[in-house]
């Protein structure tokens, strides 16, 4: 990792095409320099000479007789190159790039051509085609964006350029200050890893703001968000969903696993908080970086309306809110500030008729109650409050409780009189919103943290396979020249990782059919063996249930003429003869090699409705078993486990060995890219689980 220390502190900066322009870049660079406030000295370089905003401009950096820790380059990009060159004559240690018309637009020879250079030469280039960088403990604001920055403790990192700049501007209108925002840009060299590393060390820096489109090394930011999350939040934007693999739509596991639904499993693994939107992500920011982490879980909403209340619990329920339930509790605390005709369970309901006075004794209330961790404190206009009184109201509290380390959060709804208080809470830090949903999605974000922060750590666990006899059995099938193991390869696999999979016989023709069946006992279930058929039923290549002769010397012949008439020119190496095994909850298990993050597991509803439900949850691998049960619980498919209407409990355990398995064999056999098992047959406990079809692909 890079020490980006002197990006951010840099004693000396020189800014490459400065102008004197006041329509360039070049000048608006040195004119946000000066005018942050920054204590380094500042070197204009531009082979004019001259002066920009009082400075003596340089022409070429070598000129400039002071080291330089930074130089920032914005001329256009066929001379980039040779100014980097100079700056390595010179010794400066970061090259930020503003510079468009690299790689985005196809010009990635040059840009790996100024990187290559910089590198060899002990630089690290930020960019190109970024807006900058603002670093508030410098008080150096290098952007062309916004002059005024307020400092403070959000840092931002951003990869859209035009998109950090109007987050300035949203940062200011909404009252929040920054340590840092820092543009990525094509991430030719430092990337957000690099910067997370420096921002989650930093002291001035509480929560951490990023924006990402794409990601390159997804395993080493992956380590550095679970590292970081252990300090600080973490708020997430990524737009866009990549294109799915040909290999990964070939299986399940994988055309479900279109990578967004990935990202979004794997960085919730780390603790990060992904928003949805920029309107939540700001929200969050604000709040988390203004309200310090609660003791505990119990909520209490207290509101003078029931109509909000109840949206308030719904939301609630939405963002994992959990609400404080012990009656006798609440009513000990609430009943003196309640009237008799409003209510003390929760939320507590003040009723429309609650005035200041209402409002301070039940937040007092609130407030001095150990039980009570946090409150979310609504308010519908009424005409009995005067609205200074309630601005008064609000600051008061939210100071008060801020200094008790309890979270508080109000939501105000009404007319104008609500929408002129507006800039003056602001100002004062109150967090507050005019939505209730709003309002109880940054109470369920700071939750989703503290969970994260308060979760035993557990160490990843493994089991023992044997990865030799699994690696032979893939290398018997790429001699054949197939990226995909047949079943009774499968099962061998399954049987290497000591997975139970039904009895079965391979038949090369009828009379071998009825054989095996015969050996194997009724009834029987058979399914084509080809190399080039992968998806058995699409081609009437499975059948099932078979009771009797009669019946398995019918199926036999029905599955050969289906599959010649469907893929004629397929291989047919015969039909595999298994025991039916008794129905059971059917669930679908898989684990696969993600190209970005490494080894990932999942487990969902099985069957043939997979992809419509498309109920399953992702984790990374490895894990402990206590992370593999909540990825379980995650799922719509749980309560099938647990038993419904009076069944029995499933063998959990035992799902949760074969996903631990299925993991250790994509970690250990390098050369499987993607196993899935669908179903799998879960049955009572005491009862192994059963692979019935097992799918398994070879990487390249
Ligand atoms: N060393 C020093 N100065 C030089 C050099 C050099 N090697 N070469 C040229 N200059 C000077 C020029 O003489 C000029 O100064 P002048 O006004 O005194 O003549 C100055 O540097 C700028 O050069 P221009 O040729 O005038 O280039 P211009 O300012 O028009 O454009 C820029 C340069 C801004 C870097 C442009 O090429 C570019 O990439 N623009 C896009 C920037 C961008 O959007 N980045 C992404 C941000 S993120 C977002 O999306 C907002």
């Amino acid at each position: 990792m890079p020490n980006l220390h002197d990006l951010f502190e840099p004693r000396s900066i020189a800014v490459i095409g400065a102008s004197a322009d006041r329509g360039k870049i070049g000048y608006r660079l040195v004119e946000n320099i000066l005018a942050s406030g920054y204590r380094g000295e500042v070197y204009p370089i531009n082979p004019r000479g001259g002066e920009v905003l009082g400075r003596r401009v340089y022409p070429t950096i070598l000129d400039v007789e002071d080291e330089i820790d930074v130089a920032c380059i914005a001329i256009p990009a066929a001379s980039v190159f040779h100014a980097v060159t100079q700056c390595a004559q010179k010794g400066v240690k970061f090259v930020p790039i503003i510079t468009s018309g690299f790689s985005e637009v196809g010009n990635l020879e040059e840009e790996k051509r100024i990187v290559a250079y910089a590198r060899a030469h002990g630089m690290r280039v930020l960019g190109p085609n970024i807006f900058g960088v603002y670093s508030a403990k410098a008080s150096l604001n290098t952007t062309f964006g916004p002059r005024d920055i307020q400092p403070g403790h959000v840092a931002i990192i951003t990869q859209s350029g035009a998109l950090g700049i109007a987050m300035i501007g949203k940062t200011a209108v909404e009252e929040i200050g920054l340590s840092a925002i820092v543009s990525v840009g094509n991430k030719a060299d430092i990337d957000e890893a690099d910067l997370l590393d420096y921002l989650i060390a930093d002291d001035d820096t509480h929560v951490i703001l990023m924006y990402i489109e794409g990601i390159k090394t997804g395993d080493r930011l992956l380590e550095v968000l679970s590292g970081g999350t252990q300090h600080k939040p973490i708020v997430l934007i990524k737009a866009g969903r990549s294109e799915r693999g040909a290999v990964a739509a070939a299986s399940h596991t994988g055309a479900l696993a279109g990578s967004d639904v990935i990202f979004e499993a794997v960085t919730r693994q780390c603790g990060v908080l992904r928003a949805e939107s920029l309107r939540d992500a700001f929200a969050w920011c604000k709040f988390l970086v203004e309200t310090p982490l609660p003791s505990g879980e119990n909520t209490v909403i207290i509101t003078n309306g029931g109509g909000v209340g109840v949206m308030a619990t719904d939301a609630c329920e939405k963002y994992g809110v959990n609400l404080y339930g012990d009656r006798p509790t609440l009513k000990d605390i609430f009943s003196d500030v309640t009237p008799a005709f409003g209510s003390t369970q929760n939320p507590i309901d003040l009723t429309g008729q609650a005035t200041d006075a209402g409002y301070h004794a039940a937040l007092t209330a609130g407030l001095a109650h150990p039980a009570i961790h946090a409150v979310i404190a609504l308010y519908c206009e009424t005409m009995l409050f005067d609205i200074d009184q309630l601005a008064t109201m609000m600051t008061t509290f939210s100071a008060r409780y801020r200094s008790a380390h309890k979270p508080i959060i109000f939501s105000i709804f009404g007319g104008d009189r609500i929408e002129t208080l507006i800039p003056t809470l602001r100002k004062r830090h109150v967090p507050f919103f005019t939505d209730v949903y709003e309002a109880v999605s940054c109470v369920g974000a700071m939750y989703a943290y503290f969970h994260h922060r308060t979760a035993p750590a557990d160490a990843p666990e493994g089991v023992d396979i044997n990865s030799r006899r699994i690696d032979q059995v893939v290398d018997n099938a790429r001699r054949d020249g197939r990226g995909f193991l047949l079943a009774y390869e499968g099962q061998q696999v399954m049987a290497a990782a000591d997975i139970a999979t039904p009895q079965s016989h391979l038949a090369h023709n009828l009379d071998e059919a009825v054989a095996a069946a015969a050996a194997t006992g009724y009834p029987v279930v058979m399914k084509i063996v080809s190399k080039d058929i992968l998806h058995k039923s699409d081609v009437g290549g499975v059948a099932l249930d078979l009771d009797n002769r009669d019946e398995v010397m019918d199926a036999y012949q029905a599955i050969i003429r289906s599959c010649r008439a469907q893929q004629p020119h397929a291989m047919i190496e015969g039909v595999e003869v298994s025991n039916m095994v008794p129905r059971g909850v059917e669930i679908i298990i898989g684990a696969r090699r993600d190209a970005t993050f490494g080894p990932i597991v999942m487990f969902g509803l099985g069957g043939v409705y997979v992809e419509v439900m498309k109920d399953m949850a992702f984790r990374l691998f490895p894990l402990s078993r206590r992370e593999i049960m909540a990825m379980l619980k995650e799922t719509r498919a749980y309560p099938l486990l647990l038993g419904v209407r009076g069944e029995a409990q499933k063998n959990i355990d035992g799902v949760i060995e074969a996903i631990m398995k299925l993991g250790t064999v994509i970690q250990q056999c390098r050369q499987i890219s993607d196993i899935e098992i669908n179903p799998l047959m879960v049955y009572e406990q005491g009862i192994d689980v059963t692979a019935v079809d097992v799918r398994i692909l070879i990487g390249n």
